[in-house]
């Protein structure tokens, strides 16, 4: 059996891309700090695969923790999660960003290669594109231009990764670039918990129709877009799990390989408000406001690399996202910690 670390397996995606690992009969190793998470959604992972799931509580910056967990384990992969994530917050906290993702990021390579795992896959970001000039987004666009710390930190990474390929060409590098990811496991046992006010915009929904916040804001109505709202390519964190397992199952050969993880569809902030209002029974407030600094007006990907190299593409729709979300939000009304 091929065994998988997992670093922020107990986060977000990293939860949801565990539980299709388990589906998919690989063992998984988990390594979290817990700063943006908490075990609660591993103990959740056992029960939606009934298999108990390998946790060290360590920072990836931790050295001594990382070799201790590849000289227990026989890893064959690394799914890279663990990093900061926030787009505001990064650009009041640069130090704390670029320390947490570009150290976490080297320490983790040079504790694998001390260990002879070169095999790699990395959680990037459509922000690398930053503001698209052409749509839908191909792997082949022109990187680079982020605008925030937090995206700057996912390209530089992504360029240290290749580097460590072009120096030695026995690794394997997979660049997953995420679109949106949003929404929850069916079963309503994990989704995404996020810390206060979210900044996200399905999570902030959520909370409006489930009372807790007072109304949407949307952040713009007067971009060039069919309803001058935003436009983004959701993707449901299913789906986005299933890709990386996709990625593990296909690749077989050393190399650097980018893969767009989308739907290809481009959802406007009002498209999301309403399929979420059918998937909770209720309108929900909202409010029109200034753009938020730093939005673009539309973003989405050109999918059919994942699909013709990888055998993979998104199965579910808006719909799907919705319901998911509003179950988790519905089962787990302050999330993880009080239920
Ligand atoms: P998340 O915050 O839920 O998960 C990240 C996990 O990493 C958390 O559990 C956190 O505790 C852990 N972590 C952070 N720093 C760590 C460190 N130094 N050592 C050990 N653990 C650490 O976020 P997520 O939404 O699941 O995102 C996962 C990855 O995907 C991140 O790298 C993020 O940048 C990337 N990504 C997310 C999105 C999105 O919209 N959610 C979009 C594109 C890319
Ligand atoms: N929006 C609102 N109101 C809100 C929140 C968001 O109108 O309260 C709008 C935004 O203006 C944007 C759309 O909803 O048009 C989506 O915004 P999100 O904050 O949900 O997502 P972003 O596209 O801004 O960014 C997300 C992640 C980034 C990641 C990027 C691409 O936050 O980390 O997707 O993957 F890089």
């Amino acid at each position: 059996m091929k065994k998988i670390l997992v670093t922020g397996g107990a986060g977000y995606i990293g939860s949801h891309t565990v539980v299709e690992l388990i589906h998919s009969g690989y063992g998984v190793v988990v390594v979290d700090n817990l700063s943006n998470s908490c075990e609660e959604s591993l103990n959740r992972v056992e029960k939606i695969t009934g298999q108990k799931v390998k946790f060290y509580k360590a920072d990836i910056r931790n050295k001594a923790a990382m070799d201790r967990i590849f000289t227990e384990n026989k890893i064959d992969w690394v799914i890279h999660f663990a990093g900061l994530k926030a787009v505001g917050e990064s650009c009041s906290m640069p130090v704390e960003y670029y320390d947490n993702n570009l150290n976490g990021t080297l320490v983790l390579l040079q504790s694998m290669r001390e260990h002879g795992c070169k095999k790699i896959v990395f959680s990037s970001s459509a922000t690398v594109y930053g503001d698209p000039e052409v749509l839908p987004l191909t792997e082949t666009c022109k990187t680079g231009g982020t605008t925030n710390p937090y995206g700057t930190s996912k390209y530089f990474q992504e360029i240290m990764l290749t580097d460590v390929y072009k120096a030695d060409r026995e690794w394997t590098v997979v660049l997953l670039r995420y679109f949106n990811p949003v929404g929850a496991h069916e079963s309503g046992l994990i989704g995404e918990d996020p810390k206060g006010i979210p900044n996200n915009l399905t999570p902030y929904i959520s909370k409006v129709a489930i009372g807790e916040l007072k109304e949407l804001g949307v952040f713009g109505n007067d971009y060039p877009t069919p309803d001058g709202t935003g436009v983004r390519d959701y993707i449901h964190v299913v789906d986005l799990a299933k890709g990386h397992v996709a990625a593990i199952d296909k690749i077989q050969n050393n190399g650097v390989y980018t893969y767009n993880l989308g739907t290809g569809v481009g959802y406007s902030v009002f498209d999301v408000l309403h399929a979420f209002e059918k998937a909770c029974g209720h309108a929900i407030p909202y409010v029109i406001k200034p753009r938020r600094p730093g939005d673009i007006a539309e973003c989405y990907a050109d999918a059919s690399k994942a699909k013709n190299e990888l055998g993979w593409e998104a199965k579910l729709g808006i719909d799907e996202m919705c319901a998911s979300s509003w179950k988790w939000q519905t089962m787990n009304p302050s999330g993880y910690m009080k239920n």
